[in-house]
């Protein structure tokens, strides 16, 4: 019996020594193990820090909230013994985001907390590309998500692009996935493109966008400089013409 009271009364003792000092972060939804909150965008995290002082004494500490480096602006009322902040909605930058509460006093006595915000690319609808033939194509999908998304693949025609026989260049620099075809033909293609982005986690499934590319003739180059200063002039003659009209007609009115 006697051994069974011991190890309960030092929980007891521990759990009162944690009580004394410190403060305390509650949430919804809850922090886990590693002091991290998981949520999504667009959800609310809610936050309470309480000071865990005796009832008596400390209850009315002064808490300061951050958020990374910098202090969360608190009302009045949301100071003394426990106060909470609330993250609504939720966006990417808040990934990684911690969130800190400490007596104003005494900036040793904090307690943390991080977010991790999982979303998925943001894949979706579908594209409609020109392309001149012997012209340079490039398509471009975002897969910028967390966790990062486990495959990206490219369909051409519902078959898997063919990288080395039908001229693709496909590079990911772990936001954008491009593929790049340098000299574009007609017969190679053109047609309908999907990317399909994968998460490893099993809700999100798969995230696609399509592209819709016709090819069209080439058409001869004209330099453009010339075209344009010409239309310039046109326009600056008529203006003119428009203008000693104006005097004109005022001087008719007179
Ligand atoms: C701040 O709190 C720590 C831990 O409770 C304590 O050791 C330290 O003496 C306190 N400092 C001041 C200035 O009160
Ligand atoms: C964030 O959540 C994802 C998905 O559950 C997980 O794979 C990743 O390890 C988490 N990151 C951190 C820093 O906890
Ligand atoms: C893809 O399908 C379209 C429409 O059926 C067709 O015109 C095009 O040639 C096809 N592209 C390739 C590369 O087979």
């Amino acid at each position: 019996m006697k051994l069974m009271f011991r190890p309960l009364f030092f929980l007891s003792l521990l759990f009162c020594a944690t009580q004394t000092f410190g403060v305390r972060i509650q949430s919804i939804p809850e922090v886990n193990s590693d002091g991290v909150i998981q949520t999504e965008l667009q959800k609310t995290v809610s936050l309470v820090c309480q000071s865990k002082g005796g009832i008596e004494t400390q209850d009315d500490e002064e808490l300061v909230w951050l958020r990374n480096d910098a202090v969360v602006i608190l009302t009045e009322g949301n100071k003394k013994g426990n106060s909470s902040v609330c993250v609504s909605p939720v966006i990417h930058e808040d990934n990684g985001a911690t969130f800190t509460c400490r007596l104003s006093k005494n900036a040793t006595v904090m307690a943390s907390v991080t977010l991790n915000v999982t979303y998925h690319p943001e894949l979706s609808g579908s594209e409609e590309v020109v392309v001149e033939e012997e012209a340079e194509l490039i398509l471009r999908c975002n897969i910028w998500a967390n966790p990062p998304v486990s495959s990206v693949s490219w369909t051409l025609n519902g078959s898997v692009v063919d990288l080395f026989t039908d001229g693709f260049l496909l590079t990911n620099d772990g936001f954008t996935s491009q593929l790049t075809a340098h000299r574009v033909e007609r017969s190679l293609h053109e047609g309908t493109y999907q990317c399909i982005a994968k998460s490893p986690i099993f809700g999100y499934g798969e995230t696609t966008k399509q592209f819709s590319v016709t090819v069209k003739d080439m058409t001869m180059k004209v330099p453009l400089w010339p075209i344009i200063a010409g239309i310039v002039v046109v326009c600056l003659t008529a203006l003119l013409a428009v203008i000693s009209r104006w005097h004109k007609i005022r001087k008719c009115c007179k």
